[in-house]
Formats: structure tokens, C-alpha cells, sequence
């Protein structure tokens, strides 16, 4: 058995936490949860937007699930998200954006995964305002052990996966120093995969070509803030924020998460899509080399989504949360 730290968070989080418990019971994943909670819900509870408790239960356990958080806006802190990343050093962030026969897109052969650098870049937090002057400086810190640390993740992952190709994504031709750190990074230890081919692509013509003609991609890594924008428009082209999963992973710590947000509108109804954290949970079963859980739970889910009244409202179907948990349970072999 394997304790998992299990944040369910705000909003739809609960909801959709207890899909994924269900799921798992039925499916008997050899994981026990430990449920620590942080955001809004702790935060009116007890002060804590972060409690001691989930720093204690994280450090013991060193694998979390995550459910949406609230940052509750203008409290003046810093986002949970950012700090639980920044807290622990996780600095991959692993986004796979898959198509799903049954998830109608205009796309159907897209099959990528991007590695963002989660620690640092413009997420640095180097934030200074000059009043006297109504200058405000947001520093965008790039470091090239932390260049290095991606950038040898995206290609291990794609050895270990046997993928053929690794794009850089940058903008050196404008950020000759801190672009030119992170591409160099990556020319330095491509040779060391000669299996792998390494292509660079710059950010703007990247997301043109992404959404034109998002199937010649295959892993791509970049700095902070690209990667951020570019993990959501890669959702864009699978189906969107409510399908696909997320990974902080550290040197030895790693918090798998719905990357969608706490969905307010619906929080409540029963109704939330709890796929994006059920395949972050399934991301998560990988990690910790449960592989068979995974992929029985993922064939599950995959043959669920090929008839669409059994998906959630979101998906054009009519199952509510945990209807559509019961479908893919009477689907597991
Ligand atoms: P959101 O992702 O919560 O909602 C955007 C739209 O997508 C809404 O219409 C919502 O109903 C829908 N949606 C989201 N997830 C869904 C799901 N699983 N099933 C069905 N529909 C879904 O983004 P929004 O409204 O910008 O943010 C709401 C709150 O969430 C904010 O407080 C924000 O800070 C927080 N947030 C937290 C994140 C995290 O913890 N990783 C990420 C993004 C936002
Ligand atoms: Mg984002």
C-alpha cells in the first residue's frame, strides 16, 4: 500500500476527488490517502491557506493529488499553487495532451507531452515597483542548473518512452541571455540521446504551427511562462482544461493535479467532469509504478468516452460526476 497525501481543494474539488476515491476502491489501487486539505476551504476553517498539517503530510509522503484551488484575491497572498511548487522544488510541470477517440476536436492524432520549468523564469517572484517613478519590474530569473534540470527530464522522458523527438521551445532571438541559457542547455545534452532528435522552435511561430498542425510535435520544453500558456492551448487542441492531467514533479516529491480551475458556476451541482483529475490519477499510478492500475483504469475511462451520453454535460453527455465514475467502474476488466 502507498499513502498519498489527497488534497481535494475548493469548489468542484470534492466532487470530483470522491469520483476518483470511488474509482479507485472499485478498481482495488493498492493506495490509502491521507486527506489534507488547503485554499479557500482552510483558509475561512482555521486562517490557513496552507496548513502545517499538509506541509507535514507531504513531507511524509512525497506523492499528492490535488484538486482545484481557490486563491482567495485580495488577501494579498501569493498563489498555493506557485508556492507548493516553489516549497518543494518541483520544477518539471508534465502536461500530456492526447486525443481521445469520442472527445471531438478538430483534431485526432495529437499525442504530446510538454515539460514547463515550474520554479523559476517569470514566476520567479522578483517582483519590484518603483513608486516614485510608476516603474514596476517583473525579473524573469533563469538559472542553468534549472535549464538543465528541464531540459535532461523532457529528454529522459522521451527516451523512456520511446519518442523520437524533443522541440525547445524560447524566444533566444529576443532573450539573447536567459533564452540563449535554456537552448544552449538543451544542445548541450541532446547528444547524450542520439536517438532523439532536437528541434528548437521560437514561441510565437510555436503556437502558430501548434494549432495548424499540432501532430509533427511530439515532447517539447520550456520556460516558465511559455510553458504555462502553452500546456493550456495543448488542452485547447485534446478537448480542453477538463480532460487532461498535470504533474509537479520534484527530485523526490511529486503533486499530481487537475489543472482546471475550482469551476465556481458549477461547484455543488454534482455535475463537474472529474476526468482531468482521474487521468492525473492515473499519471500519478504510473509515477509510483503501479502500471497495470493505470492502465485498466485508463481503458475504463477510455472506452466511457466513446459513448457520450455516459460523459458529463461538458463533454455532450447527461451523467452527473459520479454517474459517469459508475460507467467507467462497470467498464474496469
Ligand atoms: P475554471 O477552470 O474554474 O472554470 C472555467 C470554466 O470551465 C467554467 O465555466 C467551469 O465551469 C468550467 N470547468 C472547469 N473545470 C471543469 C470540470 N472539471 N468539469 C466541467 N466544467 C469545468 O477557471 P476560473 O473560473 O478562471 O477559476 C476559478 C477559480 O479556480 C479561481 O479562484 C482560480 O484562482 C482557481 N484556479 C485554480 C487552479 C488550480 O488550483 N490548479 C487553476 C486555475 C484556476
Ligand atoms: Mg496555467
Amino acid at each position: 500500500m502507498t499513502q498519498i497525501t489527497l488534497i481535494p481543494g475548493d469548489g468542484i474539488g470534492p466532487e470530483i476527488t470522491e469520483a476518483v476515491k470511488t474509482i479507485f476502491a472499485a478498481a482495488n489501487v493498492p493506495v490509502t490517502w491521507e486527506e489534507e486539505n488547503a485554499g479557500q476551504t482552510t483558509y475561512t476553517l482555521n486562517g490557513q491557506l496552507i496548513p502545517v498539517s499538509l506541509i507535514a503530510s507531504l513531507n511524509k509522503n512525497r506523492i499528492a493529488l490535488k484538486g482545484p484551488i481557490t486563491t482567495p484575491v485580495g488577501t494579498g497572498f501569493k498563489s498555493i499553487n506557485v508556492t507548493l511548487r516553489q516549497m518543494f522544488d518541483l520544477y518539471q510541470n508534465v502536461r500530456p495532451a492526447k486525443s481521445t477517440v469520442g472527445i471531438e476536436t478538430p483534431f485526432k492524432h495529437v499525442d504530446l507531452v510538454l515539460f514547463r520549468e515550474n520554479t523559476e523564469g517569470l514566476y520567479s517572484g522578483l517582483e519590484f515597483y518603483d513608486e516614485r517613478h510608476g516603474i514596476a519590474d517583473a525579473i524573469a530569473r533563469v538559472t542553468k542548473e534549472g535549464c538543465d534540470k528541464i531540459c535532461r527530464a523532457a529528454f529522459e522522458y522521451a527516451r523512456k518512452h520511446n519518442r523520437k523527438k524533443v522541440t525547445v521551445v524560447h524566444k533566444a532571438n529576443i532573450l539573447k541571455l536567459a533564452g540563449s541559457l535554456f537552448i544552449n542547455a538543451a544542445k548541450t545534452i541532446a547528444p547524450e540521446y542520439p536517438e532523439i532528435t532536437l528541434d528548437d522552435k521560437i514561441i510565437d511561430n510555436m503556437c502558430m504551427q501548434l494549432v495548424n498542425k499540432p501532430e509533427q510535435f511530439d515532447v517539447m520544453v520550456t520556460t516558465n511562462l511559455f510553458g504555462d500558456i502553452l500546456s493550456d492551448l495543448c488542452a485547447g487542441l485534446v478537448g480542453g482544461l477538463g480532460v487532461v492531467a498535470g504533474a509537479n514533479i520534484g527530485k523526490d516529491m511529486a503533486i499530481f493535479e487537475a489543472v482546471h480551475g475550482s469551476a465556481p458556476d458549477i461547484a455543488g451541482k454534482g455535475i463537474a467532469n472529474p476526468t482531468a483529475l482521474l487521468r492525473s490519477a492515473v499519471m500519478m499510478l504510473h509515477h509510483i509504478g503501479e502500471h497495470e492500475h493505470a492502465d485498466r483504469i485508463e481503458a475504463a475511462m477510455d472506452e466511457t468516452f466513446q459513448n457520450r451520453e455516459e460523459c458529463t454535460g461538458d463533454l455532450g453527455g447527461k451523467a452527473s460526476t459520479m454517474e459517469f465514475a459508475q460507467n467507467v467502474i462497470s467498464r474496469l476488466k
